[in-house]
Protein backbone atom coordinates (compact mmCIF):
# COMPACT_ATOMS: atom_id res chain seq x y z
CA UNK A 1 0.00 0.00 0.00
CA UNK A 2 1.47 3.34 -1.06
CA UNK A 3 -0.21 5.80 1.04
CA UNK A 4 1.36 9.29 2.12
CA UNK A 5 2.04 9.21 5.42
CA UNK A 6 4.73 10.29 8.30
CA UNK A 7 6.06 13.83 7.41
CA UNK A 8 8.14 15.35 9.65
CA UNK A 9 9.07 19.38 8.94
CA UNK A 10 11.11 20.98 10.97
CA UNK A 11 11.38 24.70 10.84
CA UNK A 12 13.99 25.84 13.24
CA UNK A 13 12.40 28.89 15.01
CA UNK A 14 15.90 30.91 15.97
CA UNK A 15 17.90 31.54 12.36
CA UNK A 16 21.42 30.05 12.28
CA UNK A 17 22.68 29.96 8.72
CA UNK A 18 24.33 26.58 8.82
CA UNK A 19 21.59 24.62 10.03
CA UNK A 20 19.72 23.69 6.99
CA UNK A 21 16.28 22.47 6.67
CA UNK A 22 15.74 18.85 7.41
CA UNK A 23 12.87 17.10 4.93
CA UNK A 24 12.49 13.23 5.71
CA UNK A 25 10.40 11.47 3.96
CA UNK A 26 9.55 8.35 4.60
CA UNK A 27 7.20 5.99 1.59
CA UNK A 28 5.37 3.05 3.16
CA UNK A 29 5.88 -0.75 1.81
CA UNK A 30 7.80 0.97 -1.29
CA UNK A 31 9.44 -2.08 -2.99
CA UNK A 32 12.79 -2.54 -4.79
CA UNK A 33 11.47 -2.52 -8.12
CA UNK A 34 8.44 0.19 -7.30
CA UNK A 35 11.01 3.16 -8.35
CA UNK A 36 11.62 3.90 -11.91
CA UNK A 37 15.40 4.39 -11.84
CA UNK A 38 15.56 0.73 -10.82
CA UNK A 39 13.63 -0.15 -13.98
CA UNK A 40 10.08 -0.47 -13.09
CA UNK A 41 7.41 -0.09 -15.03
CA UNK A 42 6.02 2.20 -12.44
CA UNK A 43 6.76 5.91 -13.16
CA UNK A 44 8.31 8.33 -10.26
CA UNK A 45 9.37 11.36 -12.09
CA UNK A 46 9.88 13.76 -9.21
CA UNK A 47 11.89 10.71 -7.30
CA UNK A 48 13.92 9.66 -10.51
CA UNK A 49 15.01 13.37 -11.14
CA UNK A 50 15.67 14.53 -7.47
CA UNK A 51 17.75 11.24 -6.81
CA UNK A 52 19.67 11.83 -9.71
CA UNK A 53 20.85 15.02 -8.83
CA UNK A 54 21.76 13.62 -5.44
CA UNK A 55 23.05 10.76 -3.75
CA UNK A 56 21.95 7.47 -4.60
CA UNK A 57 21.71 5.04 -1.38
CA UNK A 58 21.77 1.48 -3.19
CA UNK A 59 23.65 -0.41 -0.39
CA UNK A 60 20.67 1.14 2.31
CA UNK A 61 19.10 -1.02 4.80
CA UNK A 62 16.19 -0.35 6.57
CA UNK A 63 13.92 -2.74 9.25
CA UNK A 64 11.21 -5.51 7.47
CA UNK A 65 8.16 -3.56 9.12
CA UNK A 66 7.13 -0.34 9.63
CA UNK A 67 6.83 0.28 13.70
CA UNK A 68 10.40 -0.91 13.59
CA UNK A 69 11.65 0.75 10.94
CA UNK A 70 10.45 3.89 12.80
CA UNK A 71 11.42 3.19 15.94
CA UNK A 72 15.02 2.61 14.75
CA UNK A 73 14.55 5.91 12.67
CA UNK A 74 13.47 7.68 15.95
CA UNK A 75 15.72 6.20 19.09
CA UNK A 76 19.30 5.85 16.46
CA UNK A 77 18.90 2.15 18.09
CA UNK A 78 18.62 -1.86 17.49
CA UNK A 79 15.08 -3.17 18.04
CA UNK A 80 16.61 -5.48 20.47
CA UNK A 81 17.64 -2.49 22.87
CA UNK A 82 14.40 -1.12 22.91
CA UNK A 83 12.75 -4.59 23.78
CA UNK A 84 10.91 -3.84 20.52
CA UNK A 85 12.42 -6.89 17.97
CA UNK A 86 8.73 -8.23 17.36
CA UNK A 87 6.48 -7.00 15.02
CA UNK A 88 4.17 -3.88 15.10
CA UNK A 89 2.56 -2.48 17.54
CA UNK A 90 -1.07 -3.51 17.34
CA UNK A 91 -4.12 -0.79 18.08
CA UNK A 92 -5.09 -2.46 21.44
CA UNK A 93 -1.59 -3.22 22.70
CA UNK A 94 -0.78 -0.92 25.71
CA UNK A 95 2.90 -0.07 24.72
CA UNK A 96 5.01 2.44 22.95
CA UNK A 97 8.52 3.15 22.12
CA UNK A 98 9.97 3.14 25.79
CA UNK A 99 9.46 6.41 27.21
CA UNK A 100 13.12 6.92 28.40
CA UNK A 101 14.21 6.58 25.00
CA UNK A 102 15.43 10.38 23.65
CA UNK A 103 13.95 10.85 19.95
CA UNK A 104 15.17 12.43 17.04
CA UNK A 105 12.82 14.94 17.47
CA UNK A 106 13.48 16.10 20.98
CA UNK A 107 17.21 16.28 20.06
CA UNK A 108 16.51 18.63 16.88
CA UNK A 109 14.29 20.57 19.10
CA UNK A 110 17.32 21.24 21.45
CA UNK A 111 19.53 21.96 18.52
CA UNK A 112 16.87 25.05 18.12
CA UNK A 113 14.47 23.54 15.28
CA UNK A 114 11.42 23.50 15.16
CA UNK A 115 9.76 20.24 14.89
CA UNK A 116 6.78 19.01 12.52
CA UNK A 117 5.65 15.58 11.62
CA UNK A 118 2.51 14.87 9.32
CA UNK A 119 1.82 11.21 8.65
CA UNK A 120 1.92 7.40 10.33
CA UNK A 121 3.07 7.43 13.69
CA UNK A 122 2.98 3.88 14.77
CA UNK A 123 5.17 3.81 17.97
CA UNK A 124 2.18 3.44 20.58
CA UNK A 125 -0.38 5.50 21.61
CA UNK A 126 -1.97 3.89 24.68
CA UNK A 127 -1.74 6.91 26.51
CA UNK A 128 -1.02 10.62 26.23
CA UNK A 129 2.55 10.48 27.34
CA UNK A 130 3.64 8.08 23.75
CA UNK A 131 1.54 10.63 21.88
CA UNK A 132 4.07 12.50 19.30
CA UNK A 133 3.48 15.96 20.40
CA UNK A 134 5.01 14.75 23.50
CA UNK A 135 7.31 13.35 22.28
CA UNK A 136 9.49 16.05 20.55
CA UNK A 137 6.62 17.40 17.75
CA UNK A 138 5.55 20.71 17.88
CA UNK A 139 2.89 19.77 15.72
CA UNK A 140 1.34 16.90 14.52
CA UNK A 141 -1.02 15.52 11.56
CA UNK A 142 -1.87 12.06 10.69
CA UNK A 143 -2.48 8.50 12.03
CA UNK A 144 -1.69 7.32 15.05
CA UNK A 145 -1.70 3.52 14.22
CA UNK A 146 -1.70 2.10 10.76
CA UNK A 147 -3.53 0.49 7.64
CA UNK A 148 -6.52 3.30 7.70
CA UNK A 149 -8.50 3.50 4.52
CA UNK A 150 -7.34 6.08 2.49
CA UNK A 151 -10.76 8.19 1.88
CA UNK A 152 -12.28 7.52 5.48
CA UNK A 153 -9.37 7.77 7.19
CA UNK A 154 -11.02 4.52 9.69
CA UNK A 155 -8.61 1.67 10.60
CA UNK A 156 -10.43 -1.43 11.74
CA UNK A 157 -8.77 -3.62 14.13
CA UNK A 158 -10.00 -6.96 15.67
CA UNK A 159 -10.75 -6.90 19.84
CA UNK A 160 -10.27 -10.48 20.88
CA UNK A 161 -11.06 -9.55 24.18
CA UNK A 162 -14.09 -8.45 23.43
CA UNK A 163 -14.72 -10.77 19.95
CA UNK A 164 -15.28 -7.90 17.82
CA UNK A 165 -13.90 -6.26 15.27
CA UNK A 166 -14.01 -2.41 15.71
CA UNK A 167 -13.86 0.15 12.93
CA UNK A 168 -13.41 3.39 14.08
CA UNK A 169 -11.19 7.09 12.60
CA UNK A 170 -7.59 7.51 13.33
CA UNK A 171 -6.86 11.03 12.30
CA UNK A 172 -5.14 13.99 14.77
CA UNK A 173 -4.46 16.85 14.42
CA UNK A 174 -2.15 18.08 17.15
CA UNK A 175 -3.86 15.52 19.95
CA UNK A 176 -7.53 16.22 19.01
CA UNK A 177 -9.72 14.08 16.63
CA UNK A 178 -9.80 15.16 13.24
CA UNK A 179 -13.17 15.05 11.96
CA UNK A 180 -14.40 16.52 8.38
CA UNK A 181 -11.93 14.79 6.32
CA UNK A 182 -13.61 11.58 4.99
CA UNK A 183 -13.43 11.65 1.16
CA UNK A 184 -10.09 13.54 0.95
CA UNK A 185 -7.75 10.65 -0.10
CA UNK A 186 -4.73 10.20 1.83
CA UNK A 187 -1.78 11.04 0.03
CA UNK A 188 -2.94 14.43 -0.94
CA UNK A 189 -4.65 15.60 2.37
CA UNK A 190 -0.96 15.03 4.32
CA UNK A 191 0.95 16.44 1.27
CA UNK A 192 -1.37 19.38 1.70
CA UNK A 193 -0.50 19.74 4.74
CA UNK A 194 3.09 19.31 4.47
CA UNK A 195 3.39 22.06 1.82
CA UNK A 196 1.52 24.64 4.17
CA UNK A 197 4.19 24.06 6.69
CA UNK A 198 6.26 25.09 4.35
CA UNK A 199 4.76 28.09 2.99
CA UNK A 200 3.67 29.10 6.46
CA UNK A 201 7.04 29.01 7.59
CA UNK A 202 8.28 32.13 8.04
CA UNK A 203 11.94 32.55 6.62
CA UNK A 204 12.96 35.70 8.84
CA UNK A 205 12.23 33.65 11.72
CA UNK A 206 13.34 29.77 10.53
CA UNK A 207 15.68 28.30 8.91
CA UNK A 208 14.89 24.14 9.32
CA UNK A 209 12.58 21.98 8.00
CA UNK A 210 12.82 18.36 9.27
CA UNK A 211 10.95 14.99 8.17
CA UNK A 212 7.96 14.52 5.51
CA UNK A 213 6.83 11.01 4.59
CA UNK A 214 4.69 9.48 2.55
CA UNK A 215 3.54 6.04 3.69
CA UNK A 216 1.57 2.70 3.28
CA UNK A 217 -0.40 1.02 5.43
CA UNK A 218 1.46 -1.36 7.02
CA UNK A 219 -0.33 -4.36 7.40
CA UNK A 220 -3.09 -3.83 5.55
CA UNK A 221 -6.61 -5.17 6.65
CA UNK A 222 -7.90 -6.13 3.50
CA UNK A 223 -6.56 -5.48 -0.14
CA UNK A 224 -9.96 -4.12 -1.26
CA UNK A 225 -9.63 -1.58 1.04
CA UNK A 226 -6.42 -0.35 1.55
CA UNK A 227 -5.67 -0.61 -2.87
CA UNK A 228 -7.81 2.81 -3.06
CA UNK A 229 -6.85 5.48 -5.54
CA UNK A 230 -8.33 8.36 -7.70
CA UNK A 231 -8.69 7.16 -10.97
CA UNK A 232 -6.52 10.05 -12.44
CA UNK A 233 -3.68 8.25 -10.93
CA UNK A 234 -4.41 4.75 -12.48
CA UNK A 235 -5.47 6.40 -15.78
CA UNK A 236 -1.72 5.76 -17.04
CA UNK A 237 -1.14 2.70 -15.84
CA UNK A 238 -3.87 0.76 -18.85
CA UNK A 239 -0.96 -1.99 -19.73
CA UNK A 240 -0.76 -3.40 -16.17
CA UNK A 241 -2.85 -6.43 -16.28
CA UNK A 242 -2.33 -7.37 -12.67
CA UNK A 243 -5.19 -5.60 -11.07
CA UNK A 244 -3.32 -4.97 -7.47
CA UNK A 245 0.13 -3.98 -9.29
CA UNK A 246 -2.29 -1.31 -11.21
CA UNK A 247 -3.98 0.73 -8.44
CA UNK A 248 -0.25 0.10 -6.25
CA UNK A 249 1.07 1.96 -9.54
CA UNK A 250 -1.27 4.73 -9.32
CA UNK A 251 -0.40 5.25 -5.68
CA UNK A 252 2.93 5.11 -6.11
CA UNK A 253 2.40 8.22 -8.59
CA UNK A 254 0.07 9.98 -6.26
CA UNK A 255 3.06 9.57 -3.32
CA UNK A 256 5.52 11.06 -6.02
CA UNK A 257 3.53 14.05 -7.29
CA UNK A 258 3.49 14.74 -3.55
CA UNK A 259 7.40 14.87 -3.28
CA UNK A 260 7.48 16.50 -6.23
CA UNK A 261 5.00 19.49 -4.48
CA UNK A 262 7.28 19.37 -1.43
CA UNK A 263 10.02 20.59 -3.22
CA UNK A 264 8.27 22.76 -5.31
CA UNK A 265 6.97 24.27 -2.06
CA UNK A 266 10.52 24.32 -1.01
CA UNK A 267 11.79 25.90 -3.97
CA UNK A 268 9.22 28.48 -4.52
CA UNK A 269 9.52 29.43 -0.60
CA UNK A 270 13.36 30.25 -1.32
CA UNK A 271 13.90 27.44 1.41
CA UNK A 272 15.62 24.86 -0.85
CA UNK A 273 19.46 26.14 -1.04
CA UNK A 274 19.75 25.20 2.58
CA UNK A 275 17.66 22.10 2.49
CA UNK A 276 18.67 18.21 3.12
CA UNK A 277 15.71 16.10 1.97
CA UNK A 278 15.83 12.61 2.83
CA UNK A 279 13.73 9.46 1.08
CA UNK A 280 13.28 6.38 2.56
CA UNK A 281 10.84 3.44 2.09
CA UNK A 282 9.77 1.89 5.51
CA UNK A 283 10.57 -1.74 4.50
CA UNK A 284 10.55 -3.80 1.48
CA UNK A 285 7.47 -4.20 -1.03
CA UNK A 286 4.60 -6.72 -0.02
CA UNK A 287 3.84 -8.39 -2.94
CA UNK A 288 0.69 -9.68 -1.73
CA UNK A 289 -0.99 -6.05 -2.30
CA UNK A 290 0.75 -5.15 -5.53
CA UNK A 291 4.45 -4.28 -4.59
CA UNK A 292 7.97 -6.29 -5.84
CA UNK A 293 11.15 -5.97 -4.77
CA UNK A 294 12.42 -8.08 -7.99
CA UNK A 295 15.16 -9.57 -8.29
CA UNK A 296 15.57 -9.94 -4.51
CA UNK A 297 14.40 -12.69 -2.70
CA UNK A 298 11.35 -12.37 -0.37
CA UNK A 299 9.26 -9.72 0.71
CA UNK A 300 7.85 -6.97 3.56
CA UNK A 301 8.16 -8.85 6.94
CA UNK A 302 11.54 -11.63 6.24
CA UNK A 303 14.73 -10.98 6.58
CA UNK A 304 15.71 -11.76 3.03
CA UNK A 305 16.76 -8.93 0.85
CA UNK A 306 13.53 -8.04 -0.59
CA UNK A 307 12.23 -7.09 3.07
CA UNK A 308 14.87 -4.95 4.15
CA UNK A 309 17.47 -3.60 1.27
CA UNK A 310 15.39 -0.04 1.15
CA UNK A 311 15.09 2.39 -1.50
CA UNK A 312 16.62 5.50 -0.05
CA UNK A 313 18.20 8.81 -1.32
CA UNK A 314 19.30 12.31 -0.14
CA UNK A 315 18.52 15.42 -2.26
CA UNK A 316 20.27 18.86 -1.90
CA UNK A 317 22.19 21.60 -2.76
CA UNK A 318 24.12 20.97 0.33
CA UNK A 319 25.58 17.47 -0.85
CA UNK A 320 29.09 17.88 -2.19
CA UNK A 321 29.67 14.80 -4.69
CA UNK A 322 25.43 15.19 -6.05
CA UNK A 323 24.68 13.12 -9.11
CA UNK A 324 26.40 10.21 -7.55
CA UNK A 325 25.71 6.51 -5.91
CA UNK A 326 26.47 5.42 -2.97
CA UNK A 327 26.77 1.83 -2.12
CA UNK A 328 28.23 2.62 0.97
CA UNK A 329 26.30 0.04 3.72
CA UNK A 330 24.02 3.04 5.59
CA UNK A 331 21.20 1.97 8.08
CA UNK A 332 17.79 3.69 9.07
CA UNK A 333 19.71 3.63 12.66
CA UNK A 334 21.81 5.98 11.14
CA UNK A 335 19.86 9.02 10.57
CA UNK A 336 19.81 9.92 13.86
CA UNK A 337 23.30 11.27 14.72
CA UNK A 338 23.23 12.21 10.88
CA UNK A 339 20.72 14.70 10.92
CA UNK A 340 21.63 15.51 14.69
CA UNK A 341 25.16 16.43 13.24
CA UNK A 342 23.99 18.01 10.48
CA UNK A 343 22.04 20.46 12.82
CA UNK A 344 24.89 21.13 14.80
CA UNK A 345 23.13 19.56 17.90
CA UNK A 346 24.27 16.91 20.57
CA UNK A 347 22.96 13.03 20.95
CA UNK A 348 23.44 13.75 24.75
CA UNK A 349 20.79 12.31 26.71
CA UNK A 350 20.51 9.42 23.90
CA UNK A 351 21.50 5.65 25.39
CA UNK A 352 23.79 4.36 23.41
CA UNK A 353 23.42 4.69 19.72
CA UNK A 354 23.65 1.69 17.10
CA UNK A 355 23.40 4.37 14.10
CA UNK A 356 26.22 5.99 12.75
CA UNK A 357 26.96 9.48 11.23
CA UNK A 358 27.05 8.91 7.91
CA UNK A 359 27.09 11.89 6.65
CA UNK A 360 30.64 11.94 5.03
CA UNK A 361 29.57 8.83 3.39
CA UNK A 362 26.86 10.07 1.13
CA UNK A 363 28.36 13.86 0.42
CA UNK A 364 31.73 13.38 -0.01
CA UNK A 365 31.38 9.76 -1.04
CA UNK A 366 34.30 8.72 2.34
CA UNK A 367 33.93 5.13 3.51
CA UNK A 368 30.91 4.38 5.37
CA UNK A 369 31.95 4.25 9.75
CA UNK A 370 29.16 1.64 9.61
CA UNK A 371 31.15 -2.37 9.61
CA UNK A 372 28.43 -4.19 10.26
CA UNK A 373 24.65 -4.35 10.74
CA UNK A 374 21.98 -6.28 12.59
CA UNK A 375 19.12 -6.56 10.91
CA UNK A 376 17.13 -8.08 13.85
CA UNK A 377 16.74 -11.03 16.48
CA UNK A 378 13.43 -12.10 16.72
CA UNK A 379 12.85 -15.33 19.27
CA UNK A 380 9.01 -14.79 18.57
CA UNK A 381 8.60 -14.26 14.95
CA UNK A 382 6.20 -15.61 12.97
CA UNK A 383 5.14 -14.57 9.43
CA UNK A 384 2.27 -13.18 8.70
CA UNK A 385 0.18 -10.86 11.19
CA UNK A 386 -3.09 -12.15 12.01
CA UNK A 387 -5.01 -9.99 9.18
CA UNK A 388 -8.17 -11.69 10.19
CA UNK A 389 -8.78 -11.66 6.70
CA UNK A 390 -8.58 -14.28 3.63
CA UNK A 391 -5.06 -16.33 3.95
CA UNK A 392 -5.35 -17.43 0.46
CA UNK A 393 -3.88 -14.39 -1.19
CA UNK A 394 -0.88 -15.79 0.85
CA UNK A 395 -0.63 -18.64 -1.40
CA UNK A 396 3.17 -17.82 -2.29
CA UNK A 397 4.23 -18.84 0.75
CA UNK A 398 1.06 -21.16 1.99
CA UNK A 399 2.73 -23.75 4.37
CA UNK A 400 4.87 -21.16 6.31
CA UNK A 401 2.80 -19.10 7.48
CA UNK A 402 3.41 -19.86 11.42
CA UNK A 403 6.48 -20.13 12.18
CA UNK A 404 6.31 -22.77 14.99
CA UNK A 405 8.52 -25.46 16.86
CA UNK A 406 6.18 -28.20 15.10
CA UNK A 407 6.72 -26.72 11.51
CA UNK A 408 10.06 -25.64 12.27
CA UNK A 409 12.02 -28.82 11.47
CA UNK A 410 10.27 -29.63 8.30
CA UNK A 411 11.09 -26.43 6.72
CA UNK A 412 14.61 -26.42 8.10
CA UNK A 413 16.36 -29.67 7.16
CA UNK A 414 20.28 -30.44 8.68
CA UNK A 415 19.40 -29.17 11.58
CA UNK A 416 21.98 -29.54 14.84
CA UNK A 417 25.39 -30.05 12.97
CA UNK A 418 28.82 -28.00 13.67
CA UNK A 419 26.39 -24.99 14.89
CA UNK A 420 25.39 -26.47 18.39
CA UNK A 421 28.69 -24.63 20.20
CA UNK A 422 28.20 -20.75 19.27
CA UNK A 423 25.90 -20.02 21.83
CA UNK A 424 23.58 -18.60 19.89
CA UNK A 425 20.02 -20.44 19.50
CA UNK A 426 19.81 -20.94 15.68
CA UNK A 427 16.28 -21.37 15.89
CA UNK A 428 15.90 -17.95 16.47
CA UNK A 429 14.67 -15.91 13.36
CA UNK A 430 18.13 -13.31 12.73
CA UNK A 431 20.41 -11.98 10.32
CA UNK A 432 23.60 -10.11 11.26
CA UNK A 433 25.57 -8.41 7.86
CA UNK A 434 29.29 -7.43 8.10
CA UNK A 435 31.00 -6.15 5.15
CA UNK A 436 30.01 -8.80 2.21
CA UNK A 437 28.48 -11.45 4.33
CA UNK A 438 25.45 -12.10 5.37
CA UNK A 439 24.15 -15.01 7.98
CA UNK A 440 20.86 -15.77 8.40
CA UNK A 441 19.38 -17.80 11.41
CA UNK A 442 15.96 -19.45 12.24
CA UNK A 443 13.19 -18.90 9.69
CA UNK A 444 14.14 -15.66 7.62
CA UNK A 445 10.26 -15.66 5.83
CA UNK A 446 8.64 -16.52 3.20
CA UNK A 447 11.75 -17.21 0.47
CA UNK A 448 10.33 -17.04 -2.91
CA UNK A 449 11.92 -14.98 -5.68
CA UNK A 450 8.59 -13.06 -6.81
CA UNK A 451 8.77 -13.07 -10.92
CA UNK A 452 9.49 -9.28 -12.00
CA UNK A 453 5.63 -7.91 -12.62
CA UNK A 454 3.87 -8.63 -16.26
CA UNK A 455 6.28 -11.78 -16.16
CA UNK A 456 5.18 -15.23 -15.15
CA UNK A 457 7.76 -17.20 -12.51
CA UNK A 458 9.30 -20.48 -14.83
CA UNK A 459 11.40 -21.24 -11.11
CA UNK A 460 10.53 -23.90 -8.98
CA UNK A 461 9.70 -22.97 -5.42
CA UNK A 462 13.39 -22.24 -3.95
CA UNK A 463 13.00 -25.03 -1.03
CA UNK A 464 12.34 -27.63 -3.22
CA UNK A 465 15.24 -26.69 -5.31
CA UNK A 466 17.05 -25.58 -1.83
CA UNK A 467 15.89 -26.71 1.35
CA UNK A 468 16.19 -23.80 4.15
CA UNK A 469 18.99 -24.53 6.60
CA UNK A 470 18.85 -22.82 9.85
CA UNK A 471 22.00 -20.99 9.34
CA UNK A 472 23.07 -19.66 6.01
CA UNK A 473 25.15 -17.66 4.27
CA UNK A 474 25.77 -15.40 1.87
CA UNK A 475 27.83 -13.05 0.12
CA UNK A 476 25.94 -10.52 -0.52
CA UNK A 477 27.87 -8.04 -2.79
CA UNK A 478 28.33 -10.57 -5.42
CA UNK A 479 25.11 -12.78 -4.78
CA UNK A 480 22.40 -9.64 -3.71
CA UNK A 481 19.40 -12.13 -4.87
CA UNK A 482 20.63 -14.90 -2.17
CA UNK A 483 20.58 -17.44 -4.27
CA UNK A 484 24.08 -19.50 -3.44
CA UNK A 485 24.19 -20.47 0.02
CA UNK A 486 27.88 -21.17 0.98
CA UNK A 487 27.88 -21.46 4.50
CA UNK A 488 29.95 -25.29 3.80
CA UNK A 489 32.51 -23.05 2.36
CA UNK A 490 33.06 -20.81 5.20
CA UNK A 491 32.68 -21.91 7.94
CA UNK A 492 35.17 -20.01 10.09
CA UNK A 493 33.16 -16.77 9.02
CA UNK A 494 29.91 -18.56 10.26
CA UNK A 495 31.57 -19.43 13.17
CA UNK A 496 32.54 -15.15 13.83
CA UNK A 497 28.94 -14.23 12.93
CA UNK A 498 27.49 -16.69 15.09
CA UNK A 499 29.98 -15.40 18.13
CA UNK A 500 28.85 -11.79 16.60
CA UNK A 501 25.01 -12.53 17.23
CA UNK A 502 25.08 -13.94 20.64
CA UNK A 503 27.41 -11.12 21.70
CA UNK A 504 24.33 -9.12 20.34
CA UNK A 505 22.03 -11.34 21.95
CA UNK A 506 23.25 -11.03 25.60
CA UNK A 507 22.60 -7.00 25.00
CA UNK A 508 19.18 -7.72 24.12
CA UNK A 509 16.40 -6.29 26.48
CA UNK A 510 13.17 -8.57 26.88
CA UNK A 511 10.79 -8.48 24.30
CA UNK A 512 7.82 -6.33 25.11
CA UNK A 513 4.75 -7.32 23.34
CA UNK A 514 1.41 -6.93 26.05
CA UNK A 515 -1.51 -8.62 25.62
CA UNK A 516 -4.41 -6.37 23.72
CA UNK A 517 -5.86 -4.49 26.37
CA UNK A 518 -9.62 -4.39 25.59
CA UNK A 519 -10.26 -0.97 27.25
CA UNK A 520 -8.45 0.72 23.78
CA UNK A 521 -12.37 0.41 22.34
CA UNK A 522 -13.50 3.49 21.34
CA UNK A 523 -16.88 2.38 20.71
CA UNK A 524 -18.79 2.64 17.43
CA UNK A 525 -18.69 6.08 17.61
CA UNK A 526 -15.48 7.12 18.87
CA UNK A 527 -11.55 7.49 17.52
CA UNK A 528 -8.66 4.92 18.72
CA UNK A 529 -6.30 6.97 20.85
CA UNK A 530 -4.83 6.93 24.13
CA UNK A 531 -7.43 4.94 26.86
CA UNK A 532 -4.83 4.59 29.91
C1 LIG B 1 -17.98 -14.33 18.96
O1 LIG B 1 -18.98 -13.74 18.14
C2 LIG B 1 -19.51 -14.63 17.19
C3 LIG B 1 -20.41 -13.85 16.24
O2 LIG B 1 -21.11 -12.85 16.92
C4 LIG B 1 -20.25 -15.76 17.92
O3 LIG B 1 -20.77 -16.68 16.98
C5 LIG B 1 -19.26 -16.47 18.84
O4 LIG B 1 -19.93 -17.45 19.60
C6 LIG B 1 -18.58 -15.49 19.76
N1 LIG B 1 -17.51 -16.15 20.50
C7 LIG B 1 -17.35 -16.00 21.81
C8 LIG B 1 -16.21 -16.73 22.42
O5 LIG B 1 -18.08 -15.29 22.47
C1 LIG C 1 0.04 18.56 -6.04
O1 LIG C 1 -0.30 19.89 -6.29
C2 LIG C 1 -1.31 20.04 -7.32
C3 LIG C 1 -1.45 21.53 -7.58
O2 LIG C 1 -1.73 22.20 -6.38
C4 LIG C 1 -2.60 19.42 -6.81
O3 LIG C 1 -3.60 19.51 -7.79
C5 LIG C 1 -2.35 17.95 -6.51
O4 LIG C 1 -3.49 17.35 -5.94
C6 LIG C 1 -1.19 17.81 -5.55
N1 LIG C 1 -0.87 16.38 -5.41
C7 LIG C 1 -0.80 15.77 -4.23
C8 LIG C 1 -0.48 14.31 -4.23
O5 LIG C 1 -0.97 16.34 -3.17
C1 LIG D 1 7.36 37.10 9.42
O1 LIG D 1 7.82 37.52 10.69
C2 LIG D 1 8.03 38.93 10.78
C3 LIG D 1 8.68 39.23 12.11
O2 LIG D 1 8.03 38.53 13.16
C4 LIG D 1 6.69 39.65 10.57
O3 LIG D 1 6.87 41.03 10.61
C5 LIG D 1 6.12 39.24 9.22
O4 LIG D 1 4.82 39.79 9.05
C6 LIG D 1 6.02 37.72 9.10
N1 LIG D 1 5.62 37.35 7.75
C7 LIG D 1 4.69 36.45 7.50
C8 LIG D 1 4.40 36.18 6.07
O5 LIG D 1 4.10 35.84 8.39
C1 LIG E 1 24.26 16.42 28.81
O1 LIG E 1 23.03 16.44 29.50
C2 LIG E 1 23.17 16.50 30.91
C3 LIG E 1 21.80 16.34 31.53
O2 LIG E 1 20.81 17.00 30.80
C4 LIG E 1 23.85 17.82 31.27
O3 LIG E 1 24.03 17.89 32.66
C5 LIG E 1 25.21 17.88 30.57
O4 LIG E 1 25.82 19.14 30.81
C6 LIG E 1 25.06 17.67 29.07
N1 LIG E 1 26.37 17.57 28.46
C7 LIG E 1 26.68 18.18 27.33
C8 LIG E 1 28.06 17.95 26.79
O5 LIG E 1 25.89 18.91 26.73
C1 LIG F 1 1.14 -16.19 -17.55
O1 LIG F 1 0.47 -17.41 -17.42
C2 LIG F 1 -0.93 -17.35 -17.62
C3 LIG F 1 -1.54 -18.70 -17.29
O2 LIG F 1 -0.73 -19.71 -17.78
C4 LIG F 1 -1.20 -16.90 -19.06
O3 LIG F 1 -2.59 -16.78 -19.25
C5 LIG F 1 -0.55 -15.53 -19.26
O4 LIG F 1 -0.69 -15.11 -20.59
C6 LIG F 1 0.93 -15.57 -18.92
N1 LIG F 1 1.47 -14.21 -18.95
C7 LIG F 1 2.66 -13.94 -19.47
C8 LIG F 1 3.07 -12.49 -19.40
O5 LIG F 1 3.40 -14.77 -19.94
Amino acid sequence: MMQLSALLVSLPAVFAAQQPHIVFVLADDFGWYDVGYHGSEISTPNLDKLSAAGVRLENYYVQPLCTPSRNLLMTGRYQIHTGMQHQIIWPCQPYCVPLDEKLLPQLMKEAGYATHMVGKWHLGMYKKDCLPTRRGFDSFFGYLTGSEDYDTHVRCSPIAALNLTRCALDLRDGEAVATGYKGEYSTELLSQRATSIIEKHNSSKVTHTHGFSSLLSCPATAAHRALTVPERYVAPYGFIEDHSRRLYAGMVSAMDEAVGNITLALQQGGLWDNTVLVFSTDNGGQTLYGGSNWPLRGRKWSLWEGGIRGVGFVASPLLMQPGTVSRELIHVSDWLPTLVGLAGGSTNGTKPLDGFNVWNAISKGFASPRLELLHNIDPLYNDIAPLGGDLSICYECDEIHVFDSVKMPKLLKNLGGSWANSGFNVYFHAAIRSSNWKLLTGYPGCDIWFPQPGHNSSEPRPSEVDPLKPVMLFDIEKDPEERKEISDQFPRIVEYLLGRLYQHQKSAVPINFPDDDPKCDPGPTGAWGPWA
